[in-house]
């Protein structure tokens, strides 16, 4: 049997160059070898200030966004429509120490992005019991391997402990216990400030969005921050490192190799490899603006094709809380 990958997504802010080098292109390429389930994690959306219009808009949206990206849609569920999860979750609680969570930077940083807001800065203990949601999103289909980022390796250990002590709790090894899945992945800067990530909360001069017109991604390689100050020769600046990244996430080994020479040799201008990457950004992201135009004008069948897909993958989930809630010794009864 294959083995099961599990991912989640939030549907918060636009898809841009960095989340989708970072780690939509990884997806997809993954469902080739493995069982792959993807989340819009909807219920974790909610744990930061959020717009109630516009949470079910960007679920969508998102769910449009990975199947032009090219996940398959019945590997996509929506969170929200597999209320199991949330109810993993209780039981998790009871299984995650408080210690435990106080630990985690990301609450850390997200409580302190908040509070930075202002007086009325509201921290929910939603944003606190976060990772133990992203747990039971993990185990509720028994993952073997969760392709993560730095940034989630500690849900990934904290997701590892309640695993442990669920087994133990119950005296049977019940869940395996999941392993993250790195990947070379391609480091995509922000081109305004190339020391820092691309992220859509810096600024729209920082990110390029996935579905920007040709126009925009070529405007926007243009006027890409290259050498801050004088090139000083020797070690290549966080720009230019950034545009020569970008060309080879886009897929342009050739190119890259041939322009990397011309570097060295000094004979680089920036105009003409702005050029190059622009061209070859636009040309990586044709075929899935191209999809995303398809998916647009017939919404309805996408839809229904995600409400299917959810409620398949809810079964998996129905068994896993049966079994789960047997063992932990709550009364369950079928309806
Ligand atoms: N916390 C993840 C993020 O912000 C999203 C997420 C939720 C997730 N549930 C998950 C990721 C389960 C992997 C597995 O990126």
């Amino acid at each position: 049997m294959q083995h099961t990958v599990l991912s989640g997504i939030q549907p918060t802010g636009k898809l841009h160059l960095g989340r989708y080098f970072g780690a939509i292109q990884n997806w997809v390429e993954l469902q080739s070898k493995y069982d792959c389930i993807y989340g819009i994690v909807n219920y974790h959306a909610m744990t930061m200030p959020y717009q109630i219009k516009n949470l079910i808009p960007a679920t969508w949206d998102l769910t449009f966004d990975l199947i032009a990206c090219g996940l398959k849609p019945e590997n996509i569920f929506i969170q929200s429509l597999i209320p199991e999860h949330t109810e993993l979750f209780w039981i998790f609680n009871t299984m995650t120490g408080y210690g435990e969570l106080k630990k985690m930077t990301q609450f850390k940083d997200k409580s302190l992005l908040v509070s930075e807001k202002g007086k009325d800065a509201f921290i929910s203990s939603g944003l606190y019991t976060y990772p133990v949601l992203q747990a039971a999103d993990i185990l509720i289909y028994r993952a073997h391997y969760v392709p993560v980022g730095k940034d989630q390796e500690q849900h990934l250990e904290l997701t590892r402990n309640v695993a442990q002590r669920f087994n133990h709790q119950v005296g049977k090894a019940y869940f395996h216990l999941p392993d993250p899945l790195f990947t070379e992945i391609p480091k995509v800067m922000s081109t305004a400030d190339p020391t820092r990530k691309m992220s859509a909360s810096l600024g729209a001069k920082h990110h390029i969005d996935l579905f920007a017109t040709p126009d925009q991604i070529i405007r926007q390689i243009k006027s890409a921050v290259t050498d801050a100050g004088e090139n000083q020769g020797g070690s290549m600046s966080p720009g230019v490192e950034n545009l020569f990244g970008l060309l080879k996430a886009a897929g342009q080994e050739a190119e890259y190799e041939d322009l990397m020479e011309q570097y060295k040799r000094g004979d680089l201008r920036y105009g003409p490899l702005k050029e190059v990457v622009a061209n070859a950004l636009v040309q990586m992201t044709e075929p899935i603006r191209e999809r995303k135009a398809e998916i647009l004008g017939d919404k309805k069948r996408v839809k229904d094709q995600i409400k299917a897909s959810s409620s398949d993958i809810r079964k998996r989930a129905q068994n896993t809380i049966a079994e789960v809630k047997e063992l932990v010794g709550l009364l369950n009864v079928k309806f």
